[in-house]
């Protein structure tokens, strides 16, 4: 036997017991004569006590472990002395005095301290994970993780929800990314894909009559990685048989609020029921399709105002069908002028021309455009945007998409400046009606803004041929505080209606055929309407957890170049087992 209770077990109520631990040392302090040792595991900390006067024997043991030893005690609990109980720990009443120490293993000196108050170094961090998940922050963020899987799953059995896994080496299903492909040593030439999400599968379970179906899924997706993304990162995958836009949110929002209930009582929830909101209308206030709603600044049009303006950048692009957007931001007029430069490169970022402001500033209006202003304009600003002393309006003129986004990044750096994001505060809200379609300005061709499979608004499959860029998806996302952790849509189940899509996404029919074949078969044996949603658990996991990132919350994550540090991934691989998968390298000098 290793342990009769675990490091955070023993209290006040055990004085005088006998008792065994095991686990880590966390550290180790002489003090006259006596060496106490802080013992850890995943539980909590017990501080030790060797006194040579006790036990000499375990005592001289004792003097040679270092931390991070895994040790094993036995001892007897007892009271620490007057004054020097430590309050923040469970065990802090108590004390082990101890008789006998067994050495489990020894460990070097770990290359940082195992102490989440100490910053250490990422790539350090990742490349030895499993010193890192020692530390209390990580060991937290892993629980988590585990409770919201664990109360999701009780969720969906209770709503009679079937956990269904499907396959990972499959054919491709696009989601927009680029795919992890995996070559076939059976079949010369071939290849599997990982899935970038189970879309289609999940799809083919509501033909096949599973009804509701969902899964913890694994989704690969090899794009550019950012704080809130991953190559590899875990769905809460959901699809339903016989339901509406209405159906899906329901039954989702019932879930994420008994769920914050569960994980995050503290955190101050909004709005419930959750706002739901269109694309269009969260673009147009918010310049955003993921809007924060933890504060408000909102955006407002001003292309009638600048119709006629002066200002040719403003009624220029107007003229080309453009708009002009403005955010009146209370208090902006203080900014330095090195705020406004930098927002201003803000904005280019997002692809506008230039950013545009006026500032109210003791009783005086500045700005760079001024002299292009007729009094009229200025009238119409200041009373549209509620300008007051003190002040800033910030404009930009561009296409609708450009103009709110751009506007959009500066309500967010407004909003941060001003800490208005509330970490305490949970925003959620559902956006809809999004795009059917979006311009890929790369490639310069038009594809299917979230997938393919979405069903298109019924007052909208007229435009199909003629103005596809108008269609409206039955697709929704779910926003916590300015992230983007659901979205999902009802799908096309009329093969018929499916074809159309793949035409207007210039997709031909052999095209079709040789990739979604099966889905379009599929669709002629009786499919019913269907609809689903995807969660980015390892997003919501991260808000729940306040981290700054999704790393935190994923127990061996990939690093910002996609590389697993800890096993060096990805790596080379012997010549013959590559010939094996009828692969020839393209390429010199591999590092
Ligand atoms: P979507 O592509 O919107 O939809 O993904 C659903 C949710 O998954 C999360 N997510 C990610 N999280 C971490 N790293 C990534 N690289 C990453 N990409 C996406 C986001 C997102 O909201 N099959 C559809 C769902 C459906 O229509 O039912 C899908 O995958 O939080
Ligand atoms: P310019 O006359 O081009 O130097 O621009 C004068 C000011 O207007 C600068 O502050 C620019 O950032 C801003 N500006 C220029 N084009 C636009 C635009 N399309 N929208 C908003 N502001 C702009």
């Amino acid at each position: 036997m290793y342990r009769t209770h675990l490091c955070n077990e023993l209290n006040k109520k055990h004085l005088g017991k006998e008792v065994e631990l095991s686990g880590w040392v966390k550290s180790r302090r002489d003090h006259g004569g006596l060496i106490f040792v802080d013992l850890r595991d995943r539980y909590g900390l017990t501080q030790i006590v060797t006194d040579p006067t006790h036990n000499k024997q375990a005592h001289q043991i004792m003097d040679t472990v270092r931390p991070e030893y895994v040790v094993h005690i036995k001892g007897k609990v007892r009271a620490r002395p007057e004054g020097q109980n430590n309050l923040r720990l469970k065990t802090g009443e108590i004390e082990v005095i101890c008789h006998e120490v067994e050495i489990l293993n020894e460990a070097k000196t770990p290359p940082f301290e195992i102490d989440s108050e100490v910053e250490v170094n990422e790539e350090l961090r990742l490349k030895y994970r499993y010193l890192d998940l020692r530390r209390d922050r990580m060991k937290r963020n892993i629980e988590a993780r585990h409770k919201t899987i664990k109360f999701v799953r009780d969720f969906m059995d209770k709503q009679g929800f079937l956990e269904i896994e499907t396959p990972m080496l499959i054919k491709g299903t696009p989601e927009g990314s680029r795919e992890y492909i995996v070559p076939s040593r059976m079949h010369t030439g071939k290849f599997y894909v990982l899935p970038q999400s189970p879309q289609q599968l999940k799809q083919l379970c509501m033909v096949a009559g599973l009804d509701k179906y969902f899964q913890i899924a694994r989704c690969f997706r090899d794009e550019d990685l950012r704080g809130d993304r991953q190559p590899e990162f875990t769905q809460l995958d959901i699809e339903m048989s016989f339901v509406d836009e209405k159906d899906v949110m329901d039954l989702n929002e019932e879930m994420m609020i008994a769920l914050c209930g569960e994980m995050v009582p503290g955190k101050k929830m909004l709005q419930k029921p959750f706002p739901r909101i269109t694309w269009h209308d969260a673009m147009n206030c918010y310049g955003s399709d993921k809007p924060d709603m933890r504060f408000g600044l909102e955006i407002k049009d001003a292309t009638e105002i600048f119709k006629a303006s002066g200002f040719k950048a403003f009624s220029e692009t107007i003229k080309k069908g453009g708009v002009v957007k403005m955010l009146h931001v209370p208090g902006a007029a203080k900014f330095p002028r090195s705020k406004f430069d930098s927002l201003e490169e803000l904005v280019k970022v997002y692809g506008a021309k230039g950013l545009a402001y006026m500032i109210a500033d003791k009783g005086e209006l500045k700005s760079p455009i001024l002299k292009f202003l007729n009094e009229k304009e200025i009238a119409a600003v200041k009373k549209e945007s509620g300008l007051q002393d003190g002040d800033s309006v910030f404009f930009v003129a561009d296409e609708f998409v450009t103009a709110c986004t751009s506007l959009g990044h500066v309500r967010l750096a407004c909003g941060d400046e001003f800490k208005l994001r509330d970490p305490n505060v949970f925003a959620f809200l559902w956006v809809t009606d999004f795009p059917m379609f979006e311009w890929n300005k790369e490639e310069n061709c038009i594809t299917a803004a979230h997938h393919p499979f979405c069903s298109v608004k019924i007052e909208d499959v007229h435009l199909l041929e003629k103005e596809p860029m108008k269609v409206r998806a039955k697709a929704y996302d779910l926003v916590l505080n300015g992230v983007e952790v659901g979205g999902g849509s009802i799908r096309i189940h009329k093969s018929e209606i499916q074809s159309k899509i793949f035409d207007v996404l210039g997709i031909t029919q052999e095209d079709a055929k040789h990739r979604f074949g099966h889905m379009l078969e599929a669709f002629t044996y009786g499919a019913p309407p269907h609809g689903g949603i995807a969660w980015g658990l390892d997003r919501l996991i991260m808000i729940f957890c306040d981290e700054p990132n999704i790393r935190e919350v994923i127990v061996f994550p990939k690093d910002q170049k996609a590389r697993d540090l800890m096993l060096d991934a990805p790596s080379t691989l012997p010549e013959k087992q590559v010939a094996e998968m009828h692969v020839k390298l393209n390429v010199k000098n591999i590092s």
